[in-house]
């Protein structure tokens, strides 16, 4: 079956005074209808630029500068703004980190969706109002036909978040890309927003990119999880054996990092080092300097893609592999 989404060797360069910025490089990934892609790294390893490039959202002069993005099989121009315009909404959907940046707060809540609905499908007032009500109640909005005139202001953040996904998904997109949809909410209604998120998604078919810096997020809702670093992909597999079993050497870094893995453990266990910035990336792997296990072919070139020396991690000695993967 035709993926839902299909990037290949996207990158995305920012030309500056002092040279050209490579902050996503040489990405590839399939998400299949109702399937949930977690995107995670640390901050800056490009995991925004990667969803603004496919929505068409980079903010000038960032660009997309090579590789392909497919929806269902057709081709995009994530540069064309004119023909994103029209894709987003009815083709993607979506959820950034802080509701108000996607509520219109001179805009009643009916209105927006009404607008949004009335905008990509062919329907007339009446039944728009309908469909936005049924969007309403399916976030769990309570009373929802009378919630139809509040304003955005009138709702909590965890309530304006709901909002945001029926936005999201009142035009029936058949991709939702979720950049930290829940990091600006409390805690307590945190799990409640990615539930609905991925009860909605499985019962549409939606394919997600749900981008977060969060491990237990990605552990409760992806299926399949993609680790970034410096704008490349370090490993990408199903969720389960990336937790539990990861194989690039950032991946298991990354995963000791997080408080839930290291749980009773004391202390958080850290990478030494900071990861390199766009424009100043090493040669080879951009994680050989960090990295416990590098060896000559780490520093030079080419680098591992995924795929190259092991199925899911672009690292010639991937965790628990044992003898060195053939160059
Ligand atoms: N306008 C800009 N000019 C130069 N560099 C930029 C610009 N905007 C972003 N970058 C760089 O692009 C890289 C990728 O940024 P991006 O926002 O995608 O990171 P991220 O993974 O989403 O991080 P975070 O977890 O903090 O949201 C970073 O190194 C950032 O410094
Ligand atoms: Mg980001």
């Amino acid at each position: 079956m035709t993926p839902t989404l299909s990037i290949r060797d996207l990158t995305v360069d920012i030309p500056t005074r002092r040279g050209t910025l490579r902050v996503v490089d040489g990405v590839s990934w399939d998400i299949a209808a109702g399937e949930i892609l977690g995107v995670v790294g640390e901050s800056g390893a490009g995991k925004s630029m990667t969803g603004a490039a496919v929505m068409g959202l980079l903010d000038r002069p960032a660009h997309v500068s090579g590789g392909t993005v497919a929806l269902k099989g057709e081709a995009l121009d994530p540069n064309d703004e004119d023909a994103m315009r029209g894709v987003r909404g009815r083709g993607i959907g979506m959820v950034f980190q802080d509701p108000l940046t996607s509520l219109d707060p001179l805009m009643t809540i009916g209105d927006q969706l009404t607008e949004t609905i009335r905008r990509h499908l062919p329907v007339g007032q009446g039944e728009a109002r309908e469909r936005a009500v049924r969007a309403l109640e399916e976030v769990g909005i309570p009373a929802a036909a009378d919630r139809l005139d509040a304003w955005p202001h009138e709702f909590s953040g965890g309530m304006r978040q709901r909002v945001v996904i029926a936005l999201a998904l009142c035009a029936e997109p058949d991709l939702v890309i979720a950049d930290e949809p829940t990091t600006a909410l409390d805690v307590s209604v945190q799990a409640q927003i990615t539930a609905l998120l991925k009860r909605l998604c499985r019962e549409r078919g939606t394919a997600v990119m749900l981008i977060t810096h969060d491990m237990g997020v990605i552990a409760e809702t992806a299926d399949r999880v993609a680790v970034l670093y410096a704008g490349r992909l370090a490993e990408i597999g199903p969720v389960r054996d990336v937790l539990t079993d990861p194989k690039h050497p950032y991946t298991q870094g990354l995963m000791g990092a997080t408080p839930a893995a290291s749980a009773g453990k004391g202390r958080l266990w850290q990478i030494p080092g900071a990861m390199p910035r766009a424009g100043s990336l090493p040669d080879g792997c951009a994680f050989h300097p960090r990295c416990g296990k590098a060896q000559d072919v780490c520093r030079r070139d080419p680098r591992p893609e995924v795929g190259r020396a092991h199925p899911r991690a672009a690292c010639w000695f991937p965790v628990g592999e044992g003898a060195e993967a053939t160059a």
